[in-house]
């Protein structure tokens, strides 16, 4: 077969926006004759077959993918990456990407990534792990405040407390361990130092050994300007982050990217996929965050336009183990995204609004404008608001400003009854 026929068939695991703008993207590949996405929603029907299979359901996903004779499957999300479902379709013998079970747990157990960063030397806070509540509380009694509580879990983006005192920070292992606030996400927990600085996260390809880093971003996690209120999933992001200089990137390459790589093989977790990496850039240097195993959401919608190359190509390179042979290439330019969500999120909100505007994003897609669908559903009514983030309006610009004055105006474009989102989104950029 001629490889740059159109002839593959590809099946996406998710439902967000970030989903969506994967899809976006394959379908500009070359090389692909059909989507599906289990189970998507309305903007992934544009380009992909949706299927109501549930993304933890591994039996019907494998027997889809054999049914359809997938090509290749593409895993979005981190609860069925974390929970085996890259084992299961290759125990299938089917061609898929993303990381196993058993490095999956880079994103799946805080306590475990805290301690391959001790182990490796790959620069992070100072951290206790703990599996016992008591043990935990008697710990606090002598520790610095603010301090930093971590479910070992996934929790949503919502397990991480910062708490200014010892009776918040009590609280916060009671509701961690105790209460269970966050399932078995809290039957380990991580405390560790707070530290400050400016956040970048950094996504890269990785096929086992090689490790090839995307361009940098910043997302906005709290649902109010200015950075109040609750966290949230994310709230918006910008493309690239002037705060990611060159000397920050030499370091990390020097301390953090390769450094971990090879600690997964080294324990016998070879790592194929996406490594996302949060940074905290502190005055004594980069440290890691946390990190995840799939791409970011909202750093996708801003990150994956930007993409020259055929992602495809680079998906299919990271599980060859042929990534060394790829360059990765990014436009010279930026992107802004803009979350629009329904009135009330991360708490209380109503779905079901009319959604007007749609077409006029998606007309000026050439020039740079786009509208990823985060939570939507069609009906009789038209597409409908359906989940707390609703859209991804993503721009991009000469610039950051260009970008950012971009986003907001097509964030105007689009509107529904309980319409929320944040003004501020890369306001940081001014002050670079
Ligand atoms: P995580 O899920 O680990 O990225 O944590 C969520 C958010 O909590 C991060 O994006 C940071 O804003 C904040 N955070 C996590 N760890 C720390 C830390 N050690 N010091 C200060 N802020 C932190
Ligand atoms: N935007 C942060 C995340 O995807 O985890």
């Amino acid at each position: 077969m001629n490889m740059r026929e159109k002839a593959m068939k590809v099946l996406i695991v998710g439902s967000g926006g970030r989903e969506h703008t994967l899809a976006w993207k394959i379908s500009k590949s070359s090389r692909v004759e059909k989507i599906y996405c289990a189970p998507g929603n309305a903007g992934i029907e544009e380009y992909a077959e949706c299927v109501p299979i549930g993304v933890l359901d591994f039996p019907a996903l494998t027997a889809f993918a054999k049914e359809k004779s997938i090509d290749l499957t593409v895993i979005g999300m981190d609860d069925p990456l974390v929970a085996g479902v890259v084992d299961a379709f290759e125990a299938e013998g089917l061609r898929v990407f993303g990381p196993r079970k058993g490095a999956a747990i880079l994103e799946g157990s805080k306590a475990f990534s805290k301690d391959l960063m001790k182990k490796y030397g790959i620069p992070t806070a100072a951290y206790e792990n703990f599996d016992d509540a008591n043990t935990a509380l008697a710990y606090l009694e002598t520790a610095k405040f603010p301090i930093v509580l971590k479910a070992d879990g996934l929790a949503l983006g919502k397990g991480v407390l910062i708490c200014n005192t010892l009776e918040e920070a009590k609280a916060g292992v009671k509701e961690i361990m105790m209460d269970k606030k966050f399932g078995t996400a809290g039957n380990q927990m991580v405390i560790e130092e707070f530290l400050t600085g400016r956040e970048v996260s950094v996504l890269s390809f990785v096929d086992g050994n090689t490790v090839r880093i995307m361009t940098s971003a910043q997302d906005h996690k709290r649902a109010g300007d200015g950075d109040t209120g609750l966290n949230t999933g994310g709230m918006g992001t910008f493309s690239p982050s002037p705060f990611y200089t060159k000397e920050v990137d030499e370091f990390c390459q020097k301390y953090i990217y390769q450094a971990t790589v090879d600690a997964m093989k080294a324990e016998g977790r070879t790592f194929k996929g996406i490594i996302f990496f949060g940074l905290m850039l502190t005055e004594d240097g980069p440290r890691v965050l946390e990190y995840n195993a799939r791409f970011g959401d909202p750093e996708a919608q801003v990150v994956i336009p930007r993409m020259k190359n055929d992602i495809v190509d680079v998906m299919e390179a990271c599980i060859d183990g042929t990534l060394s042979d790829i360059t990765l290439e990014f436009e010279d330019n930026a992107a802004v995204c803009v979350v629009l969500a329904s009135d009330g999120y991360p708490v209380k909100y109503e779905k079901g609004f009319v959604i007007r505007g749609l077409d006029t994003v998606k007309a000026k897609e050439d020039d740079g404008y786009y509208v990823f669908h985060a939570g939507t559903k069609r009906t009789e009514k038209g597409i409908v608001t359906n989940g707390g983030r609703v859209l991804g309006v993503t721009a991009k610009g000469h610039d950051l400003k260009e970008a950012r004055a971009n986003a907001y105006e097509a964030a105007r474009w689009v509107d529904f009854e309980n319409k929320y989102m944040r003004h501020d989104i890369g306001k940081a950029i001014d002050e670079a």
